[in-house]
């Protein structure tokens, strides 16, 4: 009982962490230069865009749809499942982040941060000419069928009616859940909660954070973050019932560390729901 209320009290200060998260701050800290560097391969994003590029493409994943958890106000991690998914939902706890992608979604000006590096980018990886990107924009707007609220932390993390009886084909999910837990039990529980959503024997793509303890979400909002290693990451997902396909693992050089978080390190995990 005395568990319990800790538990929830724990959650309940991470939700409040969250509600001065500044989407436009968050995606200029992360997702430009030098971490969004497409000329340099050792930069985190081009990193993270191939392990999803090679994952999806493999020829082991397929149906008809893909589920996103904590998208955040970002787009980069559907960018090679839209290719193979009719159906893409994105999902985030705040209203803020579902605004910034609708933003997109309408494409109606406004947005925080130009995709268009990160459109072509993947184009290329797809062996397509750059300037297919904007084919690429239309059918992402295309198949994003709707961005829902989503909370880890509850048993049913969307509302039961969004997706079919059987579940998604595939959950992709980056940086969420270690950044929304106040602990390791928690990252783990949400990363069960987070299973039912997906059918039996469909593949979740999780990207997380290593040996991170901190990030800014905003100017001075210091969220904390459980840090990870890798035997804990592949320890939960065993735990919550997945069969690691493969994790690959990111250090990152000096010169990314530019003073937004403690982050180390990052992990690419294929799993399949057993
Ligand atoms: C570090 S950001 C990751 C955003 C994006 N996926 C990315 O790769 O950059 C963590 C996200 O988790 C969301 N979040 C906060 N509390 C949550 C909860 N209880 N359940 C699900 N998502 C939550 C935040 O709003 C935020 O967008």
């Amino acid at each position: 009982m005395m568990q319990d209320k800790e538990q929830e009290k724990g959650i309940a200060a991470m939700a409040a962490c969250y509600q001065t998260f500044d989407p436009a701050a968050y995606l200029q800290y992360n997702y430009t230069p030098p971490r969004a560097d497409f000329v340099r391969k050792d930069s985190i994003v081009p990193w993270k865009l191939a392990c999803l590029h090679r994952a999806f493409t493999e020829g082991d994943v397929s149906g008809d749809l893909l589920l996103d958890i904590g998208s955040g106000p970002t787009l980069y991690q559907v960018l090679s499942g839209c290719e193979v998914f009719n159906r893409v939902l994105m999902t985030d706890f705040l209203e803020v982040n579902r605004a910034e992608l609708r933003r997109w979604l309408q494409d109606a000006g406004g947005c925080s941060l130009d995709w268009t590096p990160y459109l072509q980018h993947v184009c290329k990886l797809e062996g397509r000419r750059p300037s297919a990107w904007t084919e690429k924009a239309t059918r992402l707007r295309r198949v994003i069928a709707d961005v829902l609220p989503v909370d880890v932390h509850c048993s049913q993390p969307v509302a039961p009616d969004a997706l079919p009886p059987a579940g998604a084909d595939c959950l992709v999910s980056c940086f969420c859940l270690e950044s929304v837990s106040p602990d390791l039990p928690a990252f783990t529980r949400a990363l069960g909660n987070i299973r039912k959503l997906l059918r039996p024997d469909g593949h979740l793509m999780l990207i997380g954070a290593l040996g991170e303890s901190y990030y800014f979400g905003g100017p001075g909002l210091r969220i904390p973050v459980v840090p990870l290693d890798e035997a804990q990451v592949c320890a939960s997902l065993k735990e919550t019932g997945f069969t690691l396909i493969r994790l690959e693992v990111y250090n990152l050089p000096s010169d990314m560390r530019v003073g937004v978080d403690d982050v180390t390190g990052v992990f690419f995990a294929k799993a399949k729901r057993d």
